[in-house]
């Protein structure tokens, strides 16, 4: 039985799903808010882990205080102590001013810790200090300072193999995982992975002014409900998207139309195999490289298509061929996600992982106009290869099969 509490949370978050492991999760976290236990959050990337330092510092008395969330690893090692702890003025070259450190500025609060499995060895030595003391020492001073904090820590990486090796204190780790949360992986919450689909497509749909959300076939569903996710929520809302606006004529998803993505039923295991640090089978890899291929193919279609809605919307100077971006990964997303169609921006695409609270980021002229700029653009591009399909197709930089579908669809008389 869900809790009136439990249900508040999840209405307030925006978190999605009934597992029994997932309220567990939840549960705990409001459970130990009015303490000042340490959190030790545990699970793969993707899972939704930033939710929970959020609910258990907005539960506590702390929540007057800051909350301040920090990734380990996406400081540099040289200057993470300083962030961290603060630094003295002149402590080293560089340091012209005296830095409080986040340990300071989260005095009264909660400081979360991401990636905690990042941490330098050096570091998380002036961590435990500070778990065990209250006591911090800046770089460059000789008297420790004090401060009340308190620590919520996540992880993606299996410290206890981290400790094995070395690059992981067992203290430390003890010291952290007083109260331990487990977030399950998405493939292990049953009908969850349906339901947050849909709400992706809903989003979506809202987010792009499509007037009708995708669906999932009950073939489709048991798919979705199979298939690995390797990337978890992070990866699920990031499909959901590219189908959403890929698929937006076929409102109905088919397992055919999934595999196009590269979700089939018990697919995606190779990618989470490779994830852990396990050696994935050759095969396993072609899988997940598949997929990056034909994400990012789908990326580059959307690229073009968007180039010559500007050349439509805009006028176009010349017959130039169809630009082909190059494209950049960040290194640490999973699945490429294409960044809200920006008809003024002729940058090189980015791959961006959304935010929770980013979906509302488009603007009315941009979408409202989109299918209106893109009837009109096949229409000249028709005109301009003289009804010649496959050529049209070319200059459109889409497969012959999507002309098709959008002439129909719009009702272009050729
Ligand atoms: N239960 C959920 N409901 C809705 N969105 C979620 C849920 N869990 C995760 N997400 C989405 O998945 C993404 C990844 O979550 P995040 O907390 O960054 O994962 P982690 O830190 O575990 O890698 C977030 O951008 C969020 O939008
Ligand atoms: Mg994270």
């Amino acid at each position: 039985m869900e809790t009136s509490a439990l249900q508040d949370i999840k209405q307030r978050y925006r978190i999605v799903g009934r597992d029994e492991k997932l309220d567990l999760a939840l549960n705990t976290a409001l459970q130990v808010a009015s303490t000042d236990l340490s959190v030790l959050i545990q699970g793969e990337s993707g899972v939704g882990k930033e939710i929970i330092p959020r609910i258990i510092h907005d539960a506590s008395l702390r929540r007057t205080g800051r909350y301040i969330a920090i990734n380990c690893g996406s400081i540099p090692e040289g200057t993470i102590d300083s962030e961290l702890f603060g630094h003295e003025k002149g402590s080293y070259t560089g340091a012209i001013d005296e830095r409080e450190g986040y340990f300071g500025a989260a005095d009264g609060g909660t400081l979360f810790l991401d990636e905690i499995g990042e941490l330098p060895i050096t570091t998380q030595a002036r961590l435990l200090r500070v778990l065990e003391t209250g006591e911090y020492i800046r770089v460059g001073s000789d008297t420790p300072s004090k401060t009340n904090v308190r620590i919520v820590a996540a992880t993606n990486v299996d410290l206890p193999a981290a400790i094995r090796d070395g690059r992981f204190r067992e203290d430390l780790y003890y010291r952290l995982c007083t109260i331990n949360i487990q977030m399950p992986p998405l493939r292990d919450r049953g009908i969850d992975s349906v339901l947050l689909f849909k709400m992706f497509a809903m989003e979506t749909a809202r987010k792009y002014r499509i007037p009708e959300s995708v669906r999932l076939t009950e073939e489709a569903e048991k798919v979705v409900m199979a298939y690995k996710w390797p990337g978890n929520v992070r990866q699920l809302r990031n499909v959901v998207e590219q189908i959403s606006i890929l698929e937006r004529g076929s409102v109905r998803i088919t397992p055919q139309v999934l595999e196009r993505y590269g979700i089939t039923a018990g697919g995606g295991e190779s990618f989470a195999m490779a994830r852990i640090g396990k050696a994935g089978s050759e095969g396993g890899r072609h899988d997940w490289e598949n997929q990056i291929k034909f994400l990012l193919n789908a990326v580059m279609q959307l690229r073009s298509e968007v180039e010559q809605l500007k050349n439509v919307a805009f006028g176009s100077q010349d017959d130039k061929p169809i630009h082909q971006p190059t494209l950049q990964l960040e290194s640490k997303s999973l699945v490429p996600h294409y960044e809200s169609p920006d008809l003024t921006d002729t940058r090189v695409p980015t791959m961006h992982i959304p935010d929770y609270d980013d979906a509302e980021d488009v603007t009315e002229e941009e979408t409202l106009n989109i299918e209106e700029m893109e009837k009109r653009m096949i229409v000249r591009a028709l005109q301009k290869s003289h009804n010649r399909r496959k050529v049209a197709a070319q200059l459109l930089g889409i497969s012959e099969r999507t002309l098709y579908r959008k002439i129909n669809d719009y009702g272009i008389e050729e």
